[in-house]
């Protein structure tokens, strides 16, 4: 399994935090923001790592975290995406570096209490296909919304006005190589992006989306009450550790 960051996108909901900074690059309680996303990735044992990142601070990235020795990597591997043109425009530039290998992709603002490890041994067992973690939270209507029947998921709606369950999809998604040709397929969303969602409701149409449950706490950090809310779950960790 290769590992892919998601740190693009210009983080505009965080102005002026942002205007002279990449949003995942501030800090949450003693680390900067990417710090979270790259040790869950090595803490599941995973070490060939793709970082995709863009707007004007890219470059800090490498001086931040070079060739990844402080996670015990020997080499880290940077693209850069040009705009905001979604996450899943984001992961597109990763078709290269993933090389025909199922891929576990994160998004650089989000940030969980535990592990993934069992999730991804998980899908490695399944062989093929996508799979989704998700969490129950109190405000559904900020994320991708599962629809579950039984077991199966049957569908995602972003960012819905009125949820049908509080079941939202985390920035954790596991899938094989034919992400990229489903990627190629999307169209824009109303709102100008390639949506990740709209990758995960092919993945559902064609039979081959599974999903666990998170485990322990998860935030992403992407508004300014996330990224306090990330500050203190973070420090409360940190603290208790
Ligand atoms: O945090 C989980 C949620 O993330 C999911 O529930 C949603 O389904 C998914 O669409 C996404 O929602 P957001 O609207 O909160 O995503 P946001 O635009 O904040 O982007 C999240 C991260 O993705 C961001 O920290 C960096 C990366 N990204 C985003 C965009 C738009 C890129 O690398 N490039 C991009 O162009």
């Amino acid at each position: 399994m290769k590992g892919i960051i998601l740190a693009g996108g210009l983080g505009t909901r965080l102005h002026p935090l942002t205007k002279i900074t990449n949003k995942h690059l501030l800090p949450i309680y003693d680390k900067p923001m990417i710090y979270y996303p790259l040790d869950t990735l090595v803490s599941a044992g995973i070490t060939d790592i793709l970082l995709v990142t863009g707007g004007n601070n890219a470059g800090d990235f490498l001086k931040l975290l070079g060739n990844g020795k402080e996670f015990g990597l020997r080499h880290l591997n940077y693209t850069y995406q040009e705009g905001e043109g979604g996450i899943a425009e984001a992961l597109s530039l990763a078709e290269y570096f993933a090389d025909g290998e199922p891929v576990v992709v994160i998004l650089g603002d989000n940030i969980i209490e535990k592990n993934i490890k069992k999730a991804v041994q998980n899908f490695i067992n399944q062989g093929e296909g996508a799979k989704i973690l998700l969490k129950q939270v109190e405000d559904p209507w900020r994320f991708g919304v599962a629809e579950l029947d039984g077991e199966k998921v049957t569908n995602i709606v972003e960012k819905p006005k009125d949820p049908k369950s509080n079941f939202v999809v985390t920035g954790i998604y596991m899938y094989d190589s034919s992400v990229f040709d489903f990627i190629k397929k999307l169209e824009p969303s109303a709102r100008g992006e390639l949506e990740i969602t709209d990758v995960n409701n092919m993945f559902i149409k064609s039979g081959k989306m599974s999903w666990d449950m998170l485990d322990g706490w998860w935030t992403d950090a992407g508004t300014f009450e996330s990224l306090y809310r990330a500050n203190s779950l973070a420090a409360k960790k940190a603290l208790n550790s």
